[in-house]
């Protein structure tokens, strides 16, 4: 990727503190570097975070994604209904374990996935699965999403990536689905540098995913599977205990200046702010306007007040070369509007006060709006 320029508010900023170089320090002296106590540490605090019976931790939630499919034995013939806006990751895995994504289009209120066209996609038949999105940390309608897994009975997979936390009536994203994954990278809103997670209330499902991260088994050399090495490290996990327990501040504190933003631009009538809807709890992994005219233009007056921004994602999955070329395409009319429209910023909890004051006052100044 062609590196960019910093910005003085940068759109996203690892918090990594004092206790995460403690600890990480502790496993470079202690010798045991992979897979060991404090891996399975962080995989049963996470598990009981959620409130789900397993988790089993990966390299990274691409290498989740894969796992995740694999255990659940979505394989050749296989059609996995899933969103064209998201990041690829989520459709590559579906690829990658021989089976065929399929794409239907979103709920511009949301950016998720919309059960009516998801319905309209297992009404054509041969569907095993349907593969939810929580996307900029808001959770996917779980609730329509679980009765259409039963009413057509096939299975239901969450790509909680970017949605560690959120939850819908108390109830927490990755609980929902027959499995579910996260990512742990740099920008998620907790990391372990690179890292992923399984997780699930089947043993089964729990105990193929362990043998695919590490194919040696229990018993040594006696290969079940054919499996991969996507384990995680005990550098990593030595983090991801520790940023655990910040979840809920940091998550808390993300919420507190997304609640800043839509209220300083509740009168900006050339923007629209995130929704979230009654009962879900949203923890703003981004927080994403949307700008029906001028966009771009918007993007530049805001890059030369110095306010990081981004646009996930400019381009739809089946639209992108890779995709093309394996005969993908097919119109999104909801999800192509979204990628001309959104615009992050910086919502990180690594801003001051001040910062999150800097990044309205740019908003608000934008003089093109009106063009
Ligand atoms: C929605 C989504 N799915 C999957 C991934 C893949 O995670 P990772 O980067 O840890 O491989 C990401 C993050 O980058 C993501 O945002």
């Amino acid at each position: 990727m062609t590196p960019r320029t910093a910005a003085a508010i940068p759109i996203a900023r690892p918090q990594i503190g004092e206790e995460e170089k403690r600890e990480v320090l502790d496993v470079l002296n202690s010798g045991a570097l992979v897979a060991g106590r404090r891996v399975a540490a962080f995989e049963a605090a996470f598990a009981a975070y959620l409130g789900v019976p397993y988790a089993a931790a990966t390299s990274s939630g691409t290498a989740a994604l894969q796992v995740a499919m694999l255990a659940l034995g979505i394989g050749p013939g296989d059609r996995v209904v899933t969103s064209p806006f998201s990041f690829a990751a989520t459709s590559h895995a579906v690829i990658h374990a021989g089976a065929e994504p399929v794409f239907a289009d979103v709920d511009p209120a949301t950016c998720n996935l919309d059960p009516n066209a998801v319905e309209a996609v297992l009404r054509r038949g041969r569907v095993r699965a349907i593969l939810a999105v929580h996307l900029y940390g808001l959770p996917a309608d779980m609730l329509a999403f679980r009765q259409l897994a039963d009413r057509y009975g096939v299975l239901l997979i969450e790509d909680a990536a970017q949605a560690h936390g959120a939850s819908i009536a108390g109830q927490r994203v990755g609980t929902f689905g027959d499995a579910a994954i996260f990512s742990f990278y740099p920008t998620k809103n907790m990391t372990t540098g690179e890292g992923g997670m399984v997780t699930t209330a089947n043993p089964d499902v729990t105990r193929r995913a362990r043998l695919l991260v590490d194919p040696r088994g229990d018993e040594e050399y006696a290969y079940e599977v054919v499996g991969f090495n996507y384990r995680m490290t005990e550098m990593a996990a030595a983090i991801g205990l520790v940023q655990l327990r910040h979840l809920d501040e940091r998550n808390e504190q993300r919420r507190e200046y997304a609640a800043r933003y839509s209220n300083a631009f509740a009168d900006l009538s050339w923007l629209r702010t995130p929704t979230e809807p009654p009962g879900y709890r949203h923890v703003f992994h981004q927080y994403t306007m949307r700008v029906p005219r001028h966009r771009d233009a918007f993007s530049r007056h805001l890059t030369a007040a110095g306010v990081g921004n981004r646009i996930y994602y400019p381009r739809l999955i089946p639209q992108t070369p890779a995709y093309r070329r394996r005969g993908f395409g097919g119109a999104f009319p909801d999800a192509e509007q979204l990628t001309r429209e959104v615009l992050s910023v910086p919502v990180h909890p690594g801003l001051s006060p001040g910062d999150v004051g800097a990044v309205i006052d740019a908003v608000r100044a934008f003089q093109g709006a009106g063009a």
